[in-house]
């Protein structure tokens, strides 16, 4: 995906207010989207940077001690990495596109790990010339990637732990088993290639913190069995990203999910730096949706209303992501039916809910969802020719000279 086709936004221009510590972010009000779109039509996607500071300082809060390097991947918005880079966040990044956003935004490289275990050449080169020089191997052949830039690299050896009911199984596709991990350390050390540590994701929205604890624990034996064996000590272990937000179902607070997690690491050796790549726990919370009706049908006796946004857009995570937004029509009223949404191309798939309880609604009508901040955008297309969802940023990081100059 271009990034240039999620720059092309507006951003309005408020000073970024002081987050109280426990508070969840307001979402913005029915009436400031309707005044929203009022002014630059539908669809849009209102992009709250207060909601990725707050989200970002509770992340923080519960993992004490753990350096959060933000995964890109499910909001590559400049506005968002603006936001962390204030905030002092590192970044954690997989692609060419990735280092050019980070890049444009003034991230210095020492902010940055590479973490896609599996990379062209042309990936490694664009990274290090950018001056990122952590990456992420799962197996021999992407190691011997990195002979002809020993000298350069320090690497993570990443380990799979499946998990089924994660949204995304990660470990499917990616790591490998600990026997592994350690043929891969010591092969490393006979080719003079450095290896900083290891690193796993246990699965996005991953709803409990066991999985966590069951491959931080796996990862403390191969710690050992690596110091057994006489090899260079590991220093580093990534825990990953996979923290859970409420969608349509609830979650653990973010401290009670992550207080095992915390015991965890502490019986790592007192040597080991944990980092972890959360992306969807920093920005899911932090877009609102909206959609407007643009025609309607009754199809065996139920209304459907057909949107000016759906799954080749801004609803693609219904597809990519198995996620489950709250969505609701901006006309609030106790008659309701069940009625379909659609999407707006001439797909049949595109549906964005087949059973939904909604009131009568008009042409012009709107249709709010909330939580829509991560891999919705990201993974959207023009399908169609239906254009993808304006951005309309909220609290970006203003300077007050910004403001009275
Ligand atoms: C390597 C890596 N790190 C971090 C993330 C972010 O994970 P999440 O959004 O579940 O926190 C992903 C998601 O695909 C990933 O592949």
């Amino acid at each position: 995906m271009a990034i240039s086709t999620l720059t092309q936004d507006l951003t309005i221009k408020v000073p970024a207010a002081s987050v109280a510590a426990n508070e969840p972010v307001a979402q913005p009000s029915n009436q400031f989207i309707e005044h929203l779109v009022a002014q630059h039509g539908a669809p849009l996607m209102v992009l709250d940077c207060e909601s990725v500071r707050h989200q970002y300082r509770a992340l923080s809060r519960a993992l004490p001690g753990v350096v959060l390097h933000f995964a890109l991947k499910p909001l590559p918005h400049p506005a968002v990495v603006r936001t962390l880079f204030e905030e002092g966040a590192s970044f954690d990044l997989a692609t060419s596109g990735e280092v050019d956003l980070v890049a444009s935004q003034g991230v210095p490289s020492d902010r940055t790990i590479h973490t896609h275990p599996i990379k062209r050449d042309r990936d490694i080169r664009d990274a290090l010339e950018y001056g990122c020089n952590v990456f992420v191997v799962d197996n021999i052949n992407e190691l011997e990637k990195f002979i002809a830039y020993k000298n350069q690299v320090e690497l993570l050896v990443r380990l799979s732990f499946r998990n089924a009911e994660a949204f995304a199984d990660l470990s499917k596709k990616f790591g490998c088993s600990p026997a592994m991990a350690v043929e891969i350390i010591s092969y490393a050390q006979q080719l003079g290639i450095r290896i900083k540590g290891l690193s796993f994701h246990v699965g996005s929205q991953t709803a409990s913190p066991a999985k966590y604890v069951t491959a931080i624990a796996a990862c403390n034996q191969v710690i050992n069995d690596v110091a057994a064996l006489g090899l260079p000590a590991l220093s580093t272990l990534d825990i990953g990203g996979g923290f859970p937000v409420p969608y349509n179902k609830d979650v653990l607070p973010i401290e009670e999910f992550c207080a095992p997690i915390n015991d965890a690491l502490a019986q790592l050796p007192e040597t080991v730096r944990v980092i972890a790549e959360p992306g969807r726990f920093i920005v899911a919370s932090a877009v609102t949706s909206v959609a407007s009706v643009m025609g309607q049908a009754v199809r065996d006796g139920k209304p459907w209303y057909y949107l000016d946004d759906g799954i080749y857009g801004s609803f693609s995570g219904l597809l990519f992501d198995e996620a489950s937004y709250p969505i609701d029509s901006f006309k609030q009223s106790n008659e309701r039916v069940e009625s379909v949404l659609a999407g707006p191309t001439c797909d049949s798939i595109d549906v964005v809910s087949e059973s939904i309880m909604l009131p009568k609604l008009n042409n012009g009508d709107l249709i709010i969802s909330r939580m829509m901040g991560a891999y919705t955008l990201a993974t959207a297309t023009d399908f169609n020719f239906f254009k993808r969802a304006e951005v309309i940023v909220l609290n970006d990081v203003v300077h007050v000279d910004a403001l009275t100059g």
